[in-house]
């Protein structure tokens, strides 16, 4: 009520309550990203010139919470609908076209999906922000730095033309850019990837997003330079009160930064736990088990085989991520799981709640179940005997 006064009053999100007891300042209800195929260019029956229609499940059924000041972040592996949900969120995709989109994102109460084009323009950017997988190809090379960082603040007609760059040397600042002045007139070609990345951080928080979707933001950057990112971000988030969602195929950052995080498999949400389950490896899905097994670890010493002293050899998960154009029936994980059994391929298994913050979706899952493919931690050995990799 009071958010929706706040509103009407013409107050932006920022000024709204969203605090304790509310609802989340962004919350993603049961959304569906469909991606329509044409398979062969000359299908049909007598080989003429319809194409059949296929259907890419990217994201299928996915809720996901987020509140101001808060980092959450969203895992798996490539091709599991990371990407599609983010952009989802920005409505950043050929809906009614390519791609069939539904659910609601209810942002501070609204539904972005319902919103006509002209409002959503002024979400996008104002008020939720992305810095995109690809820094390399994100900026464009024949405008300079500060032109760049500055285009969203005359976008959404926060600045004039002299504000605008003066706002955006200050967000350059912000970001830890050394000489932002000097930054603010230099060409991409003229910065490491490292600051490329800070610049694209600028142009997203130049606006003062609630909240930064950030897609990878360590991909392609030395190690050295990721920590400083990930630092950067958990730096605003703190001083901002950004809500991050953070996409990342780093375990490692999802336990420093987030407080909780969505295991995402085959375009669903497979398991939802707090960071600091993740951290400890007290998951129960036996894909997010999978990951955490799969992880390098520095300095790891001979555990689960190699022989090698102070090695350790990646257990990858065997097999690969099913196709969004063709899921298997019952769990979408069940073709690489060592649990999986009649009752899996039966049925899908639904998102269940095993204890405050923490959901999985497994028909077998439970924290007496133990470990998937060490076998470590079952109550009841005999049934688990055999399945450990
Ligand atoms: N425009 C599109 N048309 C058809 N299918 C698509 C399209 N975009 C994505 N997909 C499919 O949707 C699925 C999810 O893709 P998405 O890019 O969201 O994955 P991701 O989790 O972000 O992976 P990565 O970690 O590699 O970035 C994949 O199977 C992908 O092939
Ligand atoms: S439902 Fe079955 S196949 Fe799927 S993850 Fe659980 S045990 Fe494995
Ligand atoms: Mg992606």
């Amino acid at each position: 009520m009071e958010r929706e006064q706040a509103q009407s009053a013409g107050l932006s999100i920022r000024d709204a309550d969203v605090g304790p007891g509310a609802e989340p300042l962004l919350a993603v209800r049961d959304l569906r990203v469909y991606f329509r195929l044409a398979i062969g260019a000359r299908g049909g029956r007598s080989g003429g010139a319809a194409p059949e229609a296929g259907v890419a499940r990217a994201v299928d059924g996915v809720d996901l919470d987020l509140d101001r000041g808060e980092c959450v972040a969203l895992v798996g592996e490539s091709g599991c609908g990371k990407t599609a949900t983010a952009l989802a969120i920005l409505r950043l995709l050929p809906a009614g076209r390519s791609a069939d989109v539904r659910g609601r994102i209810l942002l501070a109460g609204r539904d972005l999906l319902s919103l006509p084009e002209g409002a959503m323009r002024r979400v996008r950017g104002r008020e939720i922000s992305m810095v995109f997988q690809e820094p390399q190809s994100a900026l464009n090379p024949v405008f300079t730095v500060g032109e760049q960082v500055a285009e969203s603040l005359l976008a959404h007609g926060m600045a004039g033309r002299a504000g605008a760059r003066h706002l955006a040397v200050e967000a350059l600042r912000a970001v830890g850019m050394p000489d932002p002045e000097r930054m603010a007139e230099s060409y991409p070609h003229e910065l490491s990837g490292g600051m490329k990345q800070r610049a694209l951080i600028a142009a997203a928080i130049a606006t003062s997003p609630a909240v930064l979707i950030a897609d990878e933001p360590t991909t392609a950057l030395d190690v050295t330079v990721q920590s400083q990112i990930l630092d950067l971000l958990d730096r605003l988030r703190r001083e901002r009160g950004l809500a991050l969602l953070l996409i990342t195929h780093d375990l490692g950052a999802v336990a420093d930064m987030a407080s909780r995080v969505y295991v995402m498999y085959a375009g669903k949400v497979v398991e939802r736990c707090h960071a600091s389950d993740l951290a400890s490896g007290n998951v129960l899905h036996p894909y997010t088990q999978g990951l955490l097994r799969a992880r390098p670890v520095l300095g790891a010493t001979a555990g689960n085989a190699g022989g090698d002293r102070g090695r350790r050899r990646l257990a990858a998960i065997p097999g690969s991520v099913p196709s969004a154009a063709a899921m298997p029936a019952g769990c979408r994980f069940a073709p690489r799981c060592p649990w999986a059994d009649r009752v899996c391929a039966g049925e899908e298994p639904p998102l269940r709640e095993v204890a405050p913050g923490r959901a999985v979706a497994c028909c077998h899952a439970s924290p007496d179940r133990g470990n998937a493919w060490t076998g470590q931690g079952c109550q009841d050995a005999a049934s688990c005997a055999g399945t450990g990799a």
